[in-house]
């Protein structure tokens, strides 16, 4: 067990004015153990970088935390966090082996240089789990939580850009979900679609699934941005509501020549604030 220091709720009078978080009556912060998934299926929404920074904040106050990157892609949250896997020959054990049970969840765990955070790194041949699913797939990241030998505090899933196997399997291991938009591109049918596959997953394999905090990424002071604040609300009246300030520096931590965790990188960008404030409104950081 670990004691940090606990962070009072957070208020917002730091932010400005018009970036006022919508938190809830009755919303209760989250406490370790805790299962956070990021999920939007339009690409660019966002996704990693809240996974990112948001696992690197929670990290920083003392809590243990596993960042899983469901993400065929490059350029997800395991290049950004650029595990320590090894003698870097050949690709090390990843989220491929655990679906294929070639690997214990154990063996696909692997430190970050951020003290306290560990990812499970996936690479391109991630992809092989969508084109031919090995049995069970749905329960495999919910069975490697409960089966890891020392527990974290904090679980976080980075999806990919759809809603295949893979992030169904991110929705069943770690129900509370956080959704991440650019008002810039705010797509209705693209949050119906979303809204029609968390309810069938809640209904048919995870009865505990709620979305938790609904983010606008890469918001400025604009009409629109208030326009889709205010209708997130609506649509999601439990649901911590807030927007990540645009800034360069979110861009520039994950890029190859710099790959910071934003903390080290830019400690003083407002879109850091943004990160912190969040931390602190969604995960109540006292003894873990
Ligand atoms: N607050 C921000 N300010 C400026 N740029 C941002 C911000 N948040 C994210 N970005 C940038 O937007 C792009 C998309 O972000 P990100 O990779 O987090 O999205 P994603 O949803 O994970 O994408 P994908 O669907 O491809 O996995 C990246 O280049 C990222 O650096
Ligand atoms: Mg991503």
């Amino acid at each position: 067990m670990h004691v940090t220091p606990v962070a009072a709720p957070p208020a917002g009078d730091e932010l400005p004015a018009w970036l006022r978080p919508r938190i809830p009556e009755g919303f209760r912060r989250l406490k370790a153990p805790i299962r956070l998934c990021c999920i939007m299926q339009k690409g660019g929404s966002g996704k990693s970088t809240t996974t990112v920074c948001l696992a690197c904040e929670l990290a920083l106050a003392g809590l243990r935390v596993r960042v899983w990157d469901v993400d065929a892609q490059l350029g997800g949250a395991t290049h950004w966090l650029n595990p320590d896997t090894g003698d870097g020959r050949g690709e090390p054990a990843n989220l491929l082996h655990l679906f294929r049970g070639e690997a214990s969840p154990d063996e696909v765990t692997y430190p970050t240089r951020v003290p306290g955070l560990h990812i499970v790194p996936s690479y391109t041949s991630l992809k092989q789990v969508e084109l031919a699913p090995p049995p069970g797939v749905e329960q495999v990241i919910d069975w490697a939580i409960d089966n890891t030998s020392e527990p974290y505090d904090v679980e976080i899933t980075d999806c990919g850009p759809s809603l295949g196997q893979l992030s169904i399997a991110a929705l069943v291991g770690t129900p509370n979900v956080i959704i991440p938009l650019k008002a810039s591109g705010f797509d209705l049918n693209a949050l119906a679609e979303l809204n029609r596959t968390l309810g069938l997953t809640k209904a048919r394999l995870k009865p505990e699934l709620k979305v938790t905090a609904v983010l606008l990424s890469e918001v400025m002071k604009s009409n629109l941005t208030q326009e889709v604040f205010d209708a997130m609300c609506a649509d999601y009246p439990e649901a911590l509501v807030m927007g990540i300030r645009m800034s360069v520096k979110a861009r520039e931590a994950s890029l190859e020549s710099i790959r910071l965790p934003l903390h080290e990188y830019a400690p003083t960008a407002t879109v850091r604030q943004d990160f912190q404030y969040l931390a602190a409104a969604l995960v109540e950081q006292g003894m873990a």
